[in-house]
């Protein structure tokens, strides 16, 4: 009886062939050696030793979980997960200890070289972020994210690092989740935990988009034709439901704000700012007196630029929350987590959606599905990376059963939008490999596959029953047929 239900799952739920499995974590989050050799200060660095009040335990992530040091066992984990790419970030000032090119650091560069290395001897795919939130703290002190100058400052980081790995990485993500940059580190959260929500947000949106755009074109004139890469970015896009009938034209506007301020410039045919938003920012920036749209304009060149500046698609998601009006009074907390104080937009969830350790993700795995239609729907059939999707937990249970039925249900999910909605989606990355620096949670929250213990010196890593899950999936891509032999076995 088992191995007929076990037939029928895997006809049913197994990715194609050429599907690709990876997993994903971050520089700043795992490599520790915060000022290990010659390394420059981040503003992660920075914002956790000036403010360390801002991280829920105080923590932060000068050690992390050593990958500085413990890379090799990283790549052994990865072979264990058997999977086809390992997603990690570069950390600019540990290669650009200036911010500027007029000086590489050469620890700095050879650690990401041998890493690229030891993970293609091994047959992993070395998919690279060039910048996962650790901007050089000497960037900061002029502007970070909000001068201009910026979008040349990163192109120029680019040219080093295709210059240095070009020949070995074949898919490049320039920037992770500009809403987390722009969004959550100009609303007091993130480093640089400066507070210029409306204002700063939008100038670093389009200096960010610009960035982006510039090393994409980088790539496109001098190193595509030598190194046949791809490079796109990925941004963050959470679903959003309106909560009654009555509040979908608003929560339209919140999709525009949150998901296509990101995309739409980019992956449009028409590029520029998504109309809708653009219309109402200028209306409502009229209405407060303001000379002009504090959305800032592109010119007619920055949009020829940026539109179209892509190989695919990359998302990270995460969850689903349902939109609404503010009532009147009501306070409007942070950015994506709380509601959207630019449109009196608040945020909120379905009691059927059940909670985890984080409070701004819900279990939801239809809105994944939705989430993929509309993307199709809005940006045509691109070849789509998910490159970040993972379940938050207190980290205490190495059985982690809740995050092994999160994958299942969201890769379900993945591939309903494959197989019923035709949305071509080629590769998927879990989020994360272990237990890393969580940002504001510290370490009370843990996403990993493996469980870091962070009281050790070794930051002993352990395969939680998720990570076993997970290697079967990616060596059978069948979400289910392994898993439901071991569930069996264990009963
Ligand atoms: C970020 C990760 C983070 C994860 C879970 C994503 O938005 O890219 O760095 O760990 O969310 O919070």
């Amino acid at each position: 009886m088992y191995s007929a239900v076990l037939c029928v799952a895997a006809a049913e739920r197994r990715f194609p062939d050429g599907f690709k499995f990876g997993i994903a974590t971050s520089s700043y989050q795992i490599e520790g050696g915060w000022n290990a050799s010659d390394k420059g200060v981040s503003i992660w660095d920075h914002f956790v030793h000036t403010k360390p009040e801002a991280i829920g335990d105080r923590s932060n992530g000068d050690v992390a979980c050593d990958s500085y040091h413990k890379w090799r066992e990283d790549i052994q984990l990865l072979e264990d997960l058997n999977v086809d790419f390992y997603r990690f970030s570069i950390s600019w000032p540990r290669v650009l200890p200036t911010g500027f090119p007029n000086y590489i650091s050469e620890d700095g560069a050879r650690y990401y070289s041998d890493l690229i290395d030891g993970l293609l001897e091994k047959g992993i795919e070395p998919v690279v972020t060039m910048y996962h939130w650790d901007l050089p703290q000497p960037l900061q002190d002029l502007g970070g994210w909000t001068n201009p100058l910026i979008s040349e400052w990163f192109a120029d980081y680019a040219r080093v690092i295709y210059d240095l790995y070009g020949d070995r990485v074949k898919i490049w993500v320039t920037i992770n989740e500009a809403t987390a940059v722009c969004d959550i580190g100009y609303d007091d959260l993130h480093a640089p935990g400066l507070e210029s929500e409306g204002r700063g947000s939008y100038l670093c949106t389009k200096h960010v988009l610009l960035a982006h755009a510039k090393a994409y074109r980088l790539y496109e004139a001098e190193y595509k034709l030598k190194y046949q890469g791809q490079v796109s970015l990925t941004n963050q896009m959470m679903w959003l439901e309106p909560e009654t009938v009555e509040d979908t034209e608003l929560t339209e506007l919140a999709i525009a704000l949150s998901i296509d301020r990101y995309c739409y410039p980019i992956f449009s045919l028409a590029g520029g700012w998504p109309p809708a938003l653009e219309r109402y920012m200028a209306q409502k920036s009229a209405q407060e007196g303001e000379p002009r749209s504090r959305l800032p304009p592109f010119t007619q060149e920055e949009i020829q630029l940026v539109r179209g500046s892509y190989d695919y698609l990359g998302l990270n998601h995460y969850t689903t929350h349902t939109a609404r009006p503010a009532a009147s009074g009501e306070t409007i907390g942070t950015y994506l987590i709380d509601g959207f104080k630019e449109l009196d937009v608040k945020l909120g969830t379905r009691p059927e959606w059940s909670s985890t350790a984080s409070g701004w993700l819900k279990v939801y795995p239809e809105g994944f599905r939705a989430l993929l239609s509309y993307i199709k729907q809005q940006y045509g059939d691109t070849s789509i990376y998910i490159m970040e999707n993972g379940f938050p937990d207190a980290g205490t249970d190495l059985d982690d059963q809740p995050r092994v039925d999160y994958y299942t249900s969201y890769l379900e999910q993945v591939l309903l939008a494959m197989e019923e909605d035709g949305v071509n989606v080629v590769g998927y990355s879990a989020w994360s490999l272990m237990d890393s620096f969580e940002w504001n949670d510290g370490y009370q929250v843990r996403l990993g596959l493996h469980h870091v213990d962070f009281t050790s010196p070794a930051r002993t890593r352990t395969a939680r029953r998720s990570a076993k899950y997970y290697a079967a999936v990616a060596r059978t891509k069948d979400i289910d047929a392994e898993y439901q032999f071991d569930k069996i076995a264990d009963e």
